[in-house]
């Protein structure tokens, strides 16, 4: 990457840094920040200018609302109207990678909830953001710091080769530690919580801590009409330019060879043997088969084999269960409409 031609400066969190990206925030501006799950592209929740300016940068449709990032559950309750349930999950889970959808209060503008009348909110763990959100003092709309649809971005240098000619800068706080992006959790209803994304956080553990089940969303009849409910369940996104394939685990994929280019046969753990396979290059997600360490290389993993050297990516599933099933589901989404 030609980082000369880029407009992004990349800070790393000095103290006149950070004071410089608090005073770009308050002036209407963006910044690519770092969470523990995926970089966000933030601006001043409370300024809708700032906020249209993160769809004009990412592509991103009107109809797709913008999470809210705030400091604690103080600032939570001036955005949002919430009960003891929400407030049980803010104790349990917050600061980390759990957001909630809950009712909007007036502070909110319409183009951060695309007028639905809930607000996501989430409260992140990373503490170069935390320091930032402090320093500025205004809650940050931030969506993941990608042009829409395309792979969520985990390194700073993800964002500067996605958003680099458009936004002035990324705050480097390292390879995101968690690598998929926050748990979703509709708590619109209290006694109707429904899981809209699954995270790091897995339904198990919000239903043990509700002390109820957790229900999942009604599948939309299509894909592309009536009102969003949770637009992050687009059943497309997060999608490299590359076809990618999934298969089950232990399947022996169906690789239809013959092609110039070599495709890339993605496992979820080091397979040992190393299969040789003629036309396919060998990769796998964890050293270990850990989800966590398979959650952490999943994206960046996408796209190195995106860079244009393979005919097409064949990925294995993970194991089902808990971080298992957030990767697959961000697996589902990146090979649909294949
Ligand atoms: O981990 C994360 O959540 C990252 C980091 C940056 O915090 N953010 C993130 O944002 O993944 P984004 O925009 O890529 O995904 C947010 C999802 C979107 O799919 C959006 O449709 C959904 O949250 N969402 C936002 N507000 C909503 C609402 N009021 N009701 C239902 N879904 C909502
Ligand atoms: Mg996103």
């Amino acid at each position: 990457m030609d980082n000369d031609s880029q407009r992004i400066r990349r800070f790393t969190g000095t103290a006149p840094e950070m004071r410089e990206l608090a005073a770009a925030l308050r002036a209407g501006n963006l910044v690519a920040i770092p969470t523990e799950t995926v970089y966000g592209l933030a601006a001043n929740a409370l300024d809708p200018l700032a906020c249209r300016r993160i769809f004009e940068v990412k592509g991103r449709p009107l109809i797709d609302p913008l999470i809210v990032h705030v400091t604690d559950v103080e600032h939570a309750r001036q955005l949002a109207d919430f009960g003891p349930e929400a407030e049980l999950l803010m104790e349990h889970f917050w600061p980390g990678p759990l957001t909630l959808v809950m009712n909007r209060r007036e502070a909110v503008s319409d183009i951060v909830t695309a007028g639905l009348p809930t607000v996501a909110l989430r409260c992140p763990r990373h503490p170069l953001t935390r320091k930032l959100l402090e320093l500025c003092a205004l809650p940050l709309a931030a969506p993941s710091a990608n042009r829409f649809g395309y792979v969520s971005p985990t390194r700073a240098e993800h964002v500067e080769a996605g958003l680099g000619d458009l936004i002035d800068y990324v705050l480097d706080g390292g390879p995101c530690n968690i690598g998929l992006e926050s748990t979703i959790l509709g708590l619109a209803d209290p006694d109707r919580p429904i899981l809209f994304r699954p995270g790091a956080i897995s339904r198990e553990e919000l239903s043990a801590a509700l002390g109820r089940p957790i229900a999942l969303p009604q599948p939309r009849a299509r894909e592309d009409t009536g009102p969003v409910d949770a637009p992050g369940m687009l059943s497309r996104h997060y999608s490299p330019s590359t076809p990618l394939h999934i298969f089950s685990v232990g399947e022996r994929p169906e690789i239809p060879g013959r092609s110039a280019e070599p495709v890339a046969l993605v496992f979820f753990a080091r397979p040992d043997p190393e299969p040789q396979i003629r036309g396919a290059e060998i990769f796998w997600l964890s050293e270990s088969g850990l989800p966590a360490e398979a959650a952490r290389n999943v994206f960046a993993l996408l796209r190195r084999l995106d860079e244009g050297r393979f005919s097409a990516i064949w990925m294995e599933r993970a194991p089902a269960g808990g971080l298992g099933d957030a990767i697959n589901d961000r697996l589902n989404r990146a090979a649909a409409g294949r």
